[in-house]
């Protein structure tokens, strides 16, 4: 059962249509499943969900609901059991440079590059730049996370948050439909978590990306998202899809704020019969 999304959040209509533009990813009905040899283990089950142009739209839920496996099916790593996926109407039959993943782990850096020859190398490749363009556009978004200064450095001597910063830069560097990330925050301390947020708030109005990003933190989705769709416990299935936006860094602590983790926490754990 879906619950009302004015259930949780009031609905800012003008605010949300400011901020949107036109469908981008269309999720339908999709169940992802993989296969053992003793057995199949069920990911999500009858997952649909709409990202619009501008979105930062969240898949929240507890670990092991299937939201690595959601994004992996949309980066087109995995094909669905069941239901499509679809960006700008075309089906999604694979893996492209319209979608480009950051994940969690430190190390999605090649050493042996440096910091701009991270950034550059997937443009090269991928968007077939020329050298000199390609090292000026990797410039450019090491700019953007603020890292023009670590441009010739190694990865190696860099901290978690700006190894992730990196990742960051090379995947909007590539200007994809859709930017996707797994929990790239999950393994920062708390302070830096905070930070890396607020930061990719910034980088969201600076330069106007779609996102979708995935956590299990309740906090971390308020702050992040502007809709935040939230899944049952295993297998995933949507369990609501609420709006966000009123909600920024400075919202922590706030008593509104405070209400809404502890109604989503309800919706999430507390309801298991809701879900059947
Ligand atoms: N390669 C795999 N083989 C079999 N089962 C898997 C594999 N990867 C994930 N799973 C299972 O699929 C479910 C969803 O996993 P995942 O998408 O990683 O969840 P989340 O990212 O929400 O923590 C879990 O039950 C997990 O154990
Ligand atoms: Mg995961």
């Amino acid at each position: 059962m879906v619950a009302n999304p004015t259930m949780v959040f009031p609905h800012h209509g003008a605010e949300k249509a400011a901020a949107t533009s036109g469908k981008l990813l269309a999720v339908e009905n999709v169940n992802l499943e993989y296969r053992t040899r003793e057995r199949i283990v069920r990911a999500t089950h009858d997952v649909s969900f709409d990202v619009y142009g501008g979105d930062r739209f969240v898949l929240l839920g507890p670990s092991g609901c299937g939201k690595s496996t959601l994004l992996k099916a949309v980066a087109g790593f995995i094909e669905p059991r069941a239901g499509s996926i679809s960006l700008d109407g075309e089906r999604v039959r694979g893996p492209g440079a319209d979608r480009i993943v950051v994940f969690q782990e430190f190390d999605q850096l090649p050493p042996w590059k440096t910091v701009v020859q991270n950034v550059a190398f997937p443009l090269r490749v991928a968007k077939k730049l020329s050298k000199a363009e390609a090292h000026q556009r990797a410039l450019h978004y090491l700019d953007k996370v603020g890292l023009a200064a670590f441009a010739n450095a190694y990865p190696h001597t860099l901290s978690g948050g700006m190894k992730q910063r990196v990742a960051i830069a090379r995947a909007l560097a590539m200007q994809p439909r859709v930017l996707l990330m797994d929990e790239p925050f999950a393994a920062l301390d708390a302070l830096t978590r905070r930070k890396m947020q607020e930061e990719l708030l910034r980088l969201w109005e600076e330069v106007n990306f779609t996102l979708l990003f995935v956590t299990h933190s309740i906090e971390e989705a308020l702050i992040v998202g502007n809709r935040v769709l939230l899944l049952s416990p295993h297998p995933g299935r949507v369990r609501a899809e609420l709006n966000s936006h009123q909600y920024s860094r400075d919202s922590f602590g706030r008593a509104d704020f405070q209400r809404s983790v502890a109604r989503i926490h309800h919706l999430l754990f507390d309801q298991t019969d809701a879900v059947q």
